[in-house]
């Protein structure tokens, strides 16, 4: 999987601030919400980082910068050491190539009116030197058939596919232009769990075949478990641990992702028993007016005064081996069931 080559992607201080307004004619900024507030990481050739939040946390927001479908607030997304959110023209054409998504809802995200080859085929109407015209009905055959689909069904419509398929049509689009990145946004979060899995395992194979590195986005940590090789967990618009899989799930750091696994159910009643449940409470805070100090604290069961008044920075602490943002971080052995 990950390599120790140059990062394909270079996220620094990534805010998204969207302006909260009042009045209908007069429209009056009263403030903002702060979807993405500060993010900062690597992608590397063939790796995939794991991101995981509640609804909400600015999930969906950090992809769209990334794709330059949103314009930061501030902060850059380098990509092959290009600023993407710089870019403009036939470099952000250029650009665009690179990095890909594929969407969360396979139901409402193929255009019901189009065939699968066109829908696959989308992307070399724009970039016509990927494949010249005689070209394309071939380039999409082929298409089908790596993600493991019947290339005879060019011809069908998005409502003849199940979910499992229609999310592998969205794969195949994905990878028309042969990106470097993929940034998956919640991709199995439709589907039933017996098809997440496939469709999770297409995602790997697809990963080794091609060299791919994936944003991997879920709500919950243990889909992205299986395909991440480092997690970052996000709170309100920021990473609150960040690092390598294991340490994340094994010995989580941060109050927050120790909730978040203590969450996950665990099949082994005996399991059961040697773990201490963590119960969030609530829903998390509005992001257009986060808590001060560590935006966790409302929820936290460790808070203390120093919580209110000093935010916390996303760093390595003593006795642990990946960064995580608490005042009073400390690795929690997680046992896992099976
Ligand atoms: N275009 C927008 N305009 C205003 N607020 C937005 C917009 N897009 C997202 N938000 C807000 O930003 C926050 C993060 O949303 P989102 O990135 O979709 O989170 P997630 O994908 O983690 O569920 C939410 O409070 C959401 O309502
Ligand atoms: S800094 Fe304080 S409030 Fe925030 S996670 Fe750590 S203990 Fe909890
Ligand atoms: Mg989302």
């Amino acid at each position: 999987m990950a390599s120790g080559s140059e990062p394909v992607l270079e996220v620094r201080d990534l805010v998204k601030h969207f302006p909260l307004t009042q009045g209908i004619l007069y429209k009056k900024q009263i403030g903002a919400i702060k979807a993405v507030d500060g993010v900062s990481f690597d992608l590397r050739k063939g790796e995939t980082l794991g991101i995981v939040g509640e609804s909400g946390c600015g999930k969906s927001t950090l992809a769209k910068v990334l794709m330059a479908l949103e314009q930061p607030t501030s902060g850059s997304v380098r990509i092959g050491g290009r600023d993407i959110s710089k870019a403009r023209g036939g470099e952000l054409k250029r650009m665009r190539r690179n990095i890909q998504m594929v969407m969360q809802d396979p139901y409402t995200s193929l255009n019901p009116r189009m065939t699968v080859g066109d829908i696959i085929g989308e992307p070399f109407e724009i970039h016509t030197d990927v494949a010249p015209k005689g070209d394309r009905r071939k380039k999409v055959q082929e298409l089908l058939e790596v993600v493991g689909l019947n290339p005879d069904h060019i011809n069908r419509y998005p409502h003849q596919f199940s979910g499992g398929q229609r999310q592998r049509i969205g794969i195949a689009r994905g990878l028309a232009l042969q990106p470097e990145v993929i940034v998956c946004d919640e991709p199995v979060s439709a589907l039933d769990v017996s098809i997440q899995a496939q469709v999770i395992n297409l995602l790997g194979r697809l990963q080794d075949e091609f060299g791919l590195a994936y944003i991997f986005i879920a709500h919950d940590l243990s889909v992205v478990r299986h395909i991440s090789d480092r997690v970052g967990v996000m709170y309100l618009g920021k990473f609150v641990e960040l690092g390598k899989d294991a340490e994340i799930y094994d010995r989580p750091a941060h109050p927050y992702t120790q909730a978040l696994l203590s969450a996950v159910p665990v099949p082994d009643p005996e399991g059961r028993e040697q773990r201490e449940r963590i119960i969030l409470q609530g829903d998390p805070p509005s992001p257009a007016n986060p808590p001060s100090g560590c935006r966790f604290r409302t929820r936290c069961w460790k808070a203390q005064e120093i919580c209110a008044k000093e935010e916390p920075l996303l760093q390595i602490r003593p006795g642990t081996a990946h960064m995580s943002a608490c005042h009073f971080a400390e690795t929690h052995d997680v046992v896992h069931a099976g």
